[in-house]
């Protein structure tokens, strides 16, 4: 392998600058060639591509978002057209190919490895962590701590006002971001799409809360998931319950902001070990971590497997508000 691409595909997530940046010196380094691929795969199926000096990567550490751009890419699921990006590559001279994206991303890079034979690894670059294979994401870390401050000062004004306020968090069709922002904000309840949930549950808990003269304040997490307007829904069948509850939907606030130092620690380690396996000769993985220890998973299983949450969390936001 003499020269190597890197990309950012999907939603953004904070991280990815420190993962570009490890992964252009740690190739410099070592004395291949570096190109950046700008907006994904969006960018690879047109030519948009330039070549990464090590000053393009100064400075980029602490930035959120991403200096490559990036794109959800539809056009890519279509063999044709992954093929014809397969000869940009081959144009360039590249022979390896480093993705960082959430489950999307990486089935694309499957697919293209799987076809072309151009050597591809994988970085799990989302803020949902929800891919299989990794116990975290680059960007999880700090959403939950963007989540959390948010939630912090919302619960400031939950308790003057002694009200409920429902607050949604991202998290695509998983409660991974809902769960660990629930335990850490100390959420009277998490509702996330992986546990079944009734409003009776709900209307119960809160009334036992006030029973035990804890207030009337109190915070719900409510992951996103895959039917819009959930949160706004259950808002209204709270007040024909006689609540009144407040809505705080926190959004694209999420997504954006410095990444925390543990996810640049997370971005670079992983970033330099793409490198490494790269130039070993491995394809068709995705370089994570478990346990603490670098790992890598066949593309193929993120595909097919689905990363679960552990339930335990939810049940145990609620034993800890008895
Ligand atoms: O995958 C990251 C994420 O922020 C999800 O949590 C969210 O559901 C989705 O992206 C939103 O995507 P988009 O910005 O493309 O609407």
């Amino acid at each position: 392998i003499k020269a190597i691409a890197v990309m950012t595909s999907g939603g953004d997530s904070p991280g990815m600058n420190p993962a570009v940046r490890a992964i252009t010196r740690s190739a410099l380094n070592q004395g291949l060639r570096v190109f950046g691929i700008n907006r994904g795969y969006s960018g690879l199926i047109i030519g948009d591509i330039f070549e990464l000096k090590s000053t393009h990567v100064t400075n980029i550490i602490q930035r959120g978002g991403t200096i490559l751009k990036s794109d959800r890419c539809p056009a890519f699921k279509d063999p044709v057209v992954r093929n014809q990006a397969a000869e940009i590559l081959k144009k360039h001279e590249i022979d390896g190919l480093i993705v960082i994206g959430g489950d999307g991303s990486l089935t694309g890079a499957h697919y293209f490895t799987q076809e072309t034979g151009i050597p591809v690894i994988g970085l799990p670059g989302t803020i949902d962590n929800d891919i299989y294979g990794t116990d975290d994401s680059i960007g999880f870390d700090t959403v939950l701590n963007t989540a959390l401050d948010a939630i912090d000062r919302i619960r400031d004004t939950a308790v003057s006002h002694e009200r409920i306020f429902l607050v949604e968090v991202m998290g695509r069709n998983s409660g991974h971001i809902a769960s660990q922002v629930g335990i850490a904000s100390g959420a009277e309840m998490i509702i996330v799409p992986e546990v079944d949930f009734k409003l009776e549950t709900l209307c119960f808990s809160l009334a036992s809360h006030r029973a035990q003269s804890k207030g009337g304040s109190g915070i719900i997490v409510v992951a996103e998931g895959p039917a819009p307007g959930l949160t706004y829904r259950l808002a209204k069948q709270l007040e024909s319950h006689g609540e009144k509850p407040g809505v705080s939907i926190l959004g694209y606030i999420q997504r954006g902001g410095r990444p925390t130092g543990h996810d640049r620690v997370l971005a670079s380690c992983l970033g330099a070990s793409a490198v490494t396996y790269l130039m070993a000769g491995f394809t068709d993985i995705m370089v994570g971590v478990i346990n603490s220890q670098i790992t890598t998973t066949p593309l193929q299983d993120i595909v097919e497997k689905k990363k679960p949450l552990n339930p335990d969390l939810v049940e145990l936001a609620q034993l800890l508000h008895k």
